[in-house]
């Protein structure tokens, strides 16, 4: 029996040395120390030795099985020690390397405009609102004055979602001047930057779909000198001090008097060049006294109070800033076009 127990425990060490896993490593143990292994089939042997025998080696048999699972513990450690290399191997991580570059974008330059205008508004008081895109025909033209054969109102011009043209896409951000009135409180003082949409051929000067800012006031008392001191002061803001302007006559159909705004060219001081196209000003925006008609069906009385409002083109102001001369590259998103701004 002695024999026996020598031998398992040779072979046993050398299986166990050289189980190259976890899986190997329990199968020997179950080989050697199960219920059904190798040990406990030698031990059940031992009814058949003499009363001096049994203990001795029931002490040899004990002995065997303490080295075979401390070889089978130090096996086990020695199998995870040689894991983790491995897998420290394979993630190696040199921090030494050069980093993969991200590129970072940063604001739209049309957009960098905007915040602009939206500072030099909301330093006066005034709110910045915003409002749909997709729009009813009675906020974009009725509620308006805008009247039923007026040409703006045209199919060709005005991008229609139902047939009997009561949804559209807003052609200009005036609705807001409505929206604004029905909802808020008296007075207002506000501005409503957005898209607009109109079935403009794209070409350097039309895009189907621009922006426009929208501004408005209504309060007890206010007249078109309010109108001429304020925008005269935006424009110092926008195109520098000493700015010359000129308020020229116009017609809008929600405005009453209208005028349009123009600013001398800067470029020319006056005298006419190709950036004015040989006009000496350059148009800025439209504005005007806010229709009696207007403020009257948004349920405002025009005897009590009166207002002025003003609508300018974003990427053309974007345009003058930044001396671009084709408006179709701040709608291309080139980067080579944007990474100059
Ligand atoms: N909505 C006009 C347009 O798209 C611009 C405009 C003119 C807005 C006069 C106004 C205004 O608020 O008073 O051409």
């Amino acid at each position: 029996m002695k024999e026996m127990l020598e031998a398992l425990r040779a072979a046993s060490r050398q299986a166990i040395d050289e189980a190259v896993d976890l899986d190997a490593l329990e199968a020997l143990r179950v080989k050697y120390l199960g219920k059904k292994g190798e040990l406990t089939a030698i031990l059940k042997q031992m009814g058949g030795l003499s009363a001096e025998e049994r203990p001795v080696m029931g002490q040899l048999a004990n002995q065997l099985r303490a080295e075979i699972e401390a070889a089978i513990d130090r096996q086990r450690t020695e199998l995870g020690r040689v894991m983790l290399e491995k897998k420290l191997e394979a993630e190696a991580l040199d921090v030494t390397l050069p980093g993969v570059e991200q590129p970072s974008g940063h604001k739209h330059p049309m957009y960098n405009v905007l915040d602009q205008i939206k500072d030099i508004f909301i330093g006066m008081g005034f709110e910045i609102v915003d409002g749909p895109e997709v729009e009813l025909a009675d906020y974009n033209f009725t509620k308006l004055n805008i009247d039923e054969g007026h040409p703006s109102r045209d199919w060709t011009d005005t991008f229609y979602f139902t047939k009997d043209g009561r949804i559209l896409l807003r052609t200009q951000t005036s609705p807001m001047q409505v929206h604004a009135m029905e909802t808020k409180p008296l007075p207002i003082r506000m501005i409503a930057p957005g898209r607009v949409y109109r079935k403009d051929e794209v070409d350097a000067t039309h895009s189907p779909m621009f922006h426009q800012i929208e501004g408005m006031v209504i309060d007890k008392g206010v007249t078109m000198a309010d109108l001429k001191a304020t925008l005269n002061l935006v424009v110092e803001k926008i195109y520098g001090k000493g700015t010359v302007t000129r308020f020229r006559p116009h017609h809008f159909p929600f405005t009453e008097p209208s005028c349009e705004l123009d600013i001398q060219c800067h470029k020319c001081g006056g005298k006419g060049c190709p950036t004015c196209k040989g006009e000496g000003w350059i148009e800025v925006l439209g504005a005007g006294m806010v229709h009696p008609k207007v403020l009257s069906g948004c349920g405002i009385d025009p005897d009590v109070y009166s207002g002025w409002a003003f609508g300018m083109g974003l990427e053309r102001l974007a345009m003058g800033e930044y001396k671009i001369t084709d408006l179709r590259l701040i709608f291309e998103n080139d980067v080579r076009f944007l990474e100059q701004f």
